[in-house]
């Protein structure tokens, strides 16, 4: 297994949640992180709490930014691709207007921005890693945006992970995880998260802490490339 001790690992969406975590998990490895978020209040403040991270602010879909952030890295030896990065309608694929549902791909284009931007620095043998999600396998109605953004970027990884070798290419895919991303549900995010989880086989959604854990294991694993890994408490299973 390949150490983190002394990497370089840039982490896109590393200010909250599976991104954070990734961080964190890197940084107590020895790792040198740079973790990247738009909010530049976000920034201050994981900066403020983790100060061996070098937090950055800039927008996935910020090309200068990004080869502005790349180059100032100088060698990368892994990539995490871990930002939101768009807004998404959740209703049925007959009620979305055609922007709406185009708008979800923000999210894949800010990986192909990053992936773009990134690999020019990234040594022969360094990884990229990317975010999708359960929906990209098991789609309940209204998810179809979603769903369909998780198969691109699912497919996106298994083509790079051809193009790009030997450098390696996987992504992770998370099932439904307790992050920012459910902030707006405020006081009751931890039971809408509970009844949301509680048809599935471990009954419970996931920590960041729990979906980072494979994401370090896709960069360090040097002969694991192409895959996708389910973090997701049996979600896939009926
Ligand atoms: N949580 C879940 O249940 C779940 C399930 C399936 C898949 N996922 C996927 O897992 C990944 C991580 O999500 P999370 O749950 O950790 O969400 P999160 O806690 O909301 O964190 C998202 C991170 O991405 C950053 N970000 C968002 N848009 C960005 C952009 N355009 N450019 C740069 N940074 C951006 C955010 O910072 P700023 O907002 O300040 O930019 C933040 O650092 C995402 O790809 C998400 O779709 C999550």
């Amino acid at each position: 297994m390949g150490s983190l001790t002394g990497k370089n690992i840039v982490i896109i969406g590393g200010t909250s949640g599976i991104g954070l975590a990734t961080a964190i998990q890197a940084s107590d490895e020895g790792a040198n992180v740079w973790a990247v978020g738009r909010s530049e209040d976000r920034v201050k403040s994981a900066a403020s709490q983790f100060p061996n991270i070098n937090f950055e602010a800039c927008d996935t879909h910020d090309l200068d930014g990004l080869a502005k952030l790349f180059k100032s890295v100088g060698t990368v030896d892994h990539i995490v691709g871990a930002a939101t990065g768009a807004n998404r309608t959740m209703k049925p694929f007959m009620e979305q207007t055609a922007e709406q549902f185009s708008e979800a791909f923000d999210k894949f284009w800010g990986y192909c921005n990053v992936v773009r931007q990134g690999v020019p620095h990234l040594t022969d043998t360094g990884s990229v890693t990317l975010v999708s999600g359960t929906p990209a396998r098991k789609c309940n109605p209204g998810m179809s945006s979603i769903s369909c953004v998780g198969n691109a970027v699912e497919a996106l990884t298994r083509a790079l992970a051809t193009e790009l070798a030997p450098r390696r290419v996987n992504v992770v895919a998370p099932g439904t995880t307790n992050t920012g991303m459910f902030d707006w549900m405020g006081d009751k995010k931890d039971e809408n998260l509970a009844n949301m989880s509680k048809g599935i086989l471990l009954q419970r959604a996931g920590l960041p802490e729990e979906v980072a854990s494979a994401i370090l294991l896709t960069l360090t694993n040097n002969y694991m490339t192409g895959v996708t890994i389910d973090v997701d408490g049996g979600q896939l299973l009926p």
